[in-house]
Parts: structure tokens; C-alpha cells; sequence
């Protein structure tokens, strides 16, 4: 089998990449910065420098990396953009990558997953949206508002490559411990409720792209938080969601 993780230098896709180099695939992982992968890697595992933001780049390293075998059976885009806006400012720079990355770089991913599984008759996309972007209330973040084009998107490319037998999933994680998490929180993971360890989120990942589901949301007791929030009037939802981000930021240094 042949798997293909955009955003795979660290995180989530890293955990993946090792996940499926243990079941003997091999795996290809691309990300602007693939010298974070430590040096001892795995004789099965391909790394590539390429940006989603950049369709040729992300075409290129696929092509690369596909070139002398007979199918690509799984593509999984993990790489992803987050800063805070609900309680605080952002950047001009901050918004844009945020766009880019979660939204051009969602759809450039789709579309060279697609062109290199198409005439396959089978193959999986998936893509790493957020819990937060099952909520639709007028003031909600840019990165939920990011992350819940990321779920439209999966359902557009859904309708599209089922005639073709190429499934789509999407996975809507809640807090899962990683690096990121970690800087973006200064080391205090305190304040994220239901936080899923790394490979608690993989298995459940992994499991969800083998049996082909539409759309995962973890952990289970994050699932059921946000569809009872997403019952609230969106007046309401927009005071609870700010003063959650408020308090999630006051006693940071
Ligand atoms: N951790 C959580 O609690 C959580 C919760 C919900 C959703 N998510 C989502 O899960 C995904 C993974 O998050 P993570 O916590 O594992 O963070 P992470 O370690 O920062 O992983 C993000 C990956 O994407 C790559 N990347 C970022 N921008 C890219 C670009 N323009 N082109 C190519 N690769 C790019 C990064 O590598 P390079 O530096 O090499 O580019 C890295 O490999 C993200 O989409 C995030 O929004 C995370």
C-alpha cells in the first residue's frame, strides 16, 4: 500500500506516517521544513519538500513519490494554519496563511490527490478539519470558520469521486496533545478539555479512512459538547465561545 501525507513533518501526519510504516507501507510526507524529521528515519519513508499552498509543489512531490508504482491508496492533508482571533488580534500575515493553508491548501491537496487516483477505480482522501468547524455562529473564529469550509469542501469532493470509487473523509479532532498544541499553549495543556493522546487520535484516524467514513468527530464527549452547543441561538453561542477564548488566554504569560 501506498500512502501520501501532506503535512507530515510533525504532529498528527508525522504520527500517521509511523503508523502506516509499522503496517510494512510506504509512505511518502511532504512539508515546507522536512529537515524536522529526525535523521534516523525509516528505509520506507519518503520525505519531500513542498508547500500546499503550492499546487506544482505538492503535484511534483506526489508525482515523485508515485513514480514506478501501481496505485496511491491513501492521501491524508494534515497540514494546517491556526492563530487566535476571538479574544485577541491577528496579523494581516496571520489571516492570510490561515486562508491559504487551510482553504487553497485543502482544495490544491484534493486536486492532486484526485489527478494522480484517478482511473485507479479505488483509493482514500482524507483531511484533518477541527471539531470547531462542525459550529456555525456568526463570530466564530477564522480558523473554525477555515476549518468548517474544510468539512464543505470534503463533502464537495465526496459527491464528486464516489462514482470512481474514491472515498473522502473528513476528521474533526478535538484537542489532541501534540508539539504544536504544546508551543501554541505555552506547555500548559490545562485549560483543553477531553485532550486525546497522539495515538489514541491515530488509531482512530487510521480506522476511520479504512472503513471509509464521511466525517469523524473525537473524542466522543467533544462530539456531543459541540452538537449541544450547535443547538444554541448564535447570539448566546457567540458569548460563550468569546468568553471561553478569554478565559483560555487570561493567564497566559
Ligand atoms: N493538535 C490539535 O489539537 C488539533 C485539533 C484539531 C485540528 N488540528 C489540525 O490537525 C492538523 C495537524 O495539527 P498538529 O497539531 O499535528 O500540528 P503540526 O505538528 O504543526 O502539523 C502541521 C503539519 O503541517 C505542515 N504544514 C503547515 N503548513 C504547511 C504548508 N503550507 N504546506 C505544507 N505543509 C504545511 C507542518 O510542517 P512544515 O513546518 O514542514 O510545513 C506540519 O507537518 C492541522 O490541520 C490542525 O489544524 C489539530
Amino acid at each position: 500500500m501506498n500512502v501520501f501525507i501532506a503535512g507530515g513533518t510533525s504532529g498528527i501526519g508525522y504520527a500517521l506516517a509511523r503508523h502506516y510504516l509499522q503496517k510494512g507501507y510506504d509512505v511518502g510526507i511532504c512539508g515546507r521544513n522536512p529537515e524536522k524529521i529526525p535523521e534516523n528515519r525509516h528505509e520506507n519513508l519518503k520525505p519531500f519538500r513542498a508547500d500546499v499552498c503550492d499546487i506544482d509543489s505538492i503535484a511534483a512531490a506526489l508525482n515523485s513519490f508515485t513514480t514506478g508504482k501501481n496505485s496511491l491508496d491513501i492521501f491524508i492533508n494534515c497540514a494546517g494554519s491556526y492563530a487566535e482571533d476571538v479574544a485577541g488580534k491577528i496579523s494581516y500575515e496571520e489571516a492570510e496563511e490561515m486562508l491559504q493553508t487551510n482553504i487553497l491548501g485543502t482544495v490544491n491537496c484534493f486536486e492532486a490527490a484526485r489527478k494522480a487516483m484517478k482511473g485507479q477505480n479505488k483509493g482514500s482522501i482524507a483531511v484533518i478539519a477541527s471539531v470547531s468547524g462542525i459550529l456555525e455562529y456568526e463570530n466564530s473564529s477564522l480558523y473554525t470558520k477555515t476549518k468548517r469550509s474544510v468539512i464543505q469542501i470534503a463533502d464537495a469532493y465526496r459527491r464528486a469521486l464516489s462514482p470512481f470509487g474514491i472515498s473522502v473523509t473528513a476528521i474533526a479532532p478535538g484537542y489532541v496533545d501534540t508539539e504544536k498544541l504544546r508551543q501554541l499553549n505555552n506547555n500548559d495543556l490545562g485549560k483543553k478539555p477531553f485532550l486525546t493522546d497522539i495515538e489514541t487520535a491515530v488509531a482512530i484516524i487510521s480506522e476511520a479512512i479504512e472503513r471509509k467514513e464521511k466525517l469523524i468527530i473525537f473524542p466522543i464527549k467533544m462530539k456531543w459538547m459541540m452538537k449541544s452547543l450547535s443547538l444554541l441561538p448564535s447570539p448566546l453561542l457567540n458569548i460563550i465561545m468569546y468568553r471561553k477564548a478569554k478565559w483560555m488566554k487570561d493567564d497566559r504569560p
